[in-house]
């Protein structure tokens, strides 16, 4: 008789996305005609850049024909996106082609990672963070029990009002520990001070960094660190996580890559030191069949001349609508971090309402989503989450319900 994986019975039942999602859907089937403004998943709606689309027509012909056909390519990417990688996002951070793993986007890599971790490793995550993280936590066994809202065997970093978001280095050791900067879901960033702490932290505690990088490119003030390898002694414990998703349009044609540099090791059971890099090429190319030649040639277009500048476009347009959001949401009285280096406004609801509650009144007032904070994690309990992806034009109307 077969049984399940018991960890899928432990976790909430649905994902967070997913049951915002199902809320949402029910009110508007009761409510046929309402004019709902969507600001809760971070789900981009400028179209692909031109240079993006021009690419995917030309590797699209080339499947015509035999001498330009392509079959499997390789699981980790095709060298000419590998190296536009390394060249244009890590220049002279020394990282090579062969740490770059291309894949369908951070979500999946960031949820996937586990698979090459041991089970009993301490697990530490920013409190409120991007569920993935959590949640596939808890599907690999690695959380414990769900009790009150939290996992027992994770370790939450608290990030609050009182500690300005920031993540506080953790009292008892850990064996990982994820970031997010830009953050999702708080819009926070580390300066590279702050982030060097965590990094001397690795290397002293011989701990694992997975640094989620999604939103490195909504980064507009100077000093902010894009990638965590601009920290000394990065490249001996993190991987780095990056995506064109948001970058560049990419949530439904799917693009990211991971980086795994040769040197970041890990513990095995009989006493040796592992390269994560050959771990990961071995679960890569076991479970994954790589991104689609077509796709790969669209993120190499973002790094042309054109390309960076339809892409800048892209990222000005999101910021300016971040703006609105932020300053909005202040005019109303609101608390609120974020918005400035990630297309994310975190707002403390008023009142001392609950996540939930305000989520409700935001969805039956106004007609708008957010993302109720508390789905982040306990400590986003009485915050929401606006996203900045949406058009111009909605965002002003949403604006104005708000106001009024
Ligand atoms: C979010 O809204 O946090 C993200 O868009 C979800 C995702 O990237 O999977």
């Amino acid at each position: 008789m077969p049984y399940i994986n018991e960890n899928f019975i432990k976790i909430p039942a649905a994902y967070l996305f997913s049951e915002i999602t199902r809320r949402v859907s029910q009110y508007a089937s009761e409510n046929p005609g309402v004019d709902i403004i969507r600001m809760g998943i971070g789900d981009v709606t400028l179209p692909l850049p031109d240079v993006c689309v021009d690419a995917m027509i030309k590797a699209a012909d080339e499947q015509r024909e035999v001498e330009t056909f392509r079959g499997y390519g390789p699981e980790q990417g095709y060298d000419f996106l590998r190296k536009a990688i390394v060249e244009n996002d890590f220049a002279s951070l020394g990282i090579e082609p062969d740490e770059i793993f291309v894949s369908d986007g951070a979500k999946s890599d960031t949820g996937n990672i586990g698979d090459i971790f041991s089970g009993d490793n301490k697990v530490a995550i920013t409190d409120p963070s991007y569920p993935v993280y959590v949640d596939t936590n808890a599907m690999g066994g690695r959380a414990g029990e769900f009790v009150n809202g939290c996992w027992t065997d994770l370790v939450y970093l608290t990030c609050n009002e009182s500690s300005q978001f920031i993540p506080e280095l953790p009292a008892e050791k850990v064996d990982i520990v994820y970031l997010c900067y830009p953050n999702n879901p708080t819009g926070t960033t580390l300066t590279k001070d702050q982030l060097a702490a965590w990094v001397n932290y690795a290397l002293e505690n011989r701990a694992i960094i997975l640094f989620d990088a999604a939103y490195e490119a909504f980064i507009t003030e100077k000093d902010v660190p894009h990638s965590i390898y601009e920290i000394a002694g990065a490249k001996e414990v993190a991987i780095e996580f990056r995506s064109y998703s948001k970058t560049a349009g990419f949530t439904g044609t799917r693009c990211g890559y991971t980086v795994v540099p040769k040197s970041v090791r890990a513990s095995s059971e009989n006493g040796g030191r592992v390269s994560l890099n050959k771990l990961w090429l071995r679960r890569q190319t076991t479970k994954f069949n790589g991104v689609s030649y077509v796709v790969q040639r669209a993120a190499e277009a973002t790094y042309s001349p054109e390309g960076r500048k339809q892409v800048d476009e892209l990222i000005r347009y999101y910021m300016e609508n971040a703006r609105v959001i932020r300053e909005a949401l202040q005019a109303i009285g609101l608390s609120v971090v974020g918005g400035v280096n990630a297309p994310y406004v975190w707002a403390k609801t008023p009142d001392g309402m609950s996540s939930w509650d305000y989520f409700d009144f935001l969805l039956k007032k106004k007609h708008i989503v957010c993302t109720p904070g508390v789905g982040f994690g306990a400590s986003g309990e009485g915050f929401v989450r606006f996203s900045s992806f949406g058009d111009k034009d909605r965002i002003a109307e949403a604006v104005r319900r708000m106001v009024r």
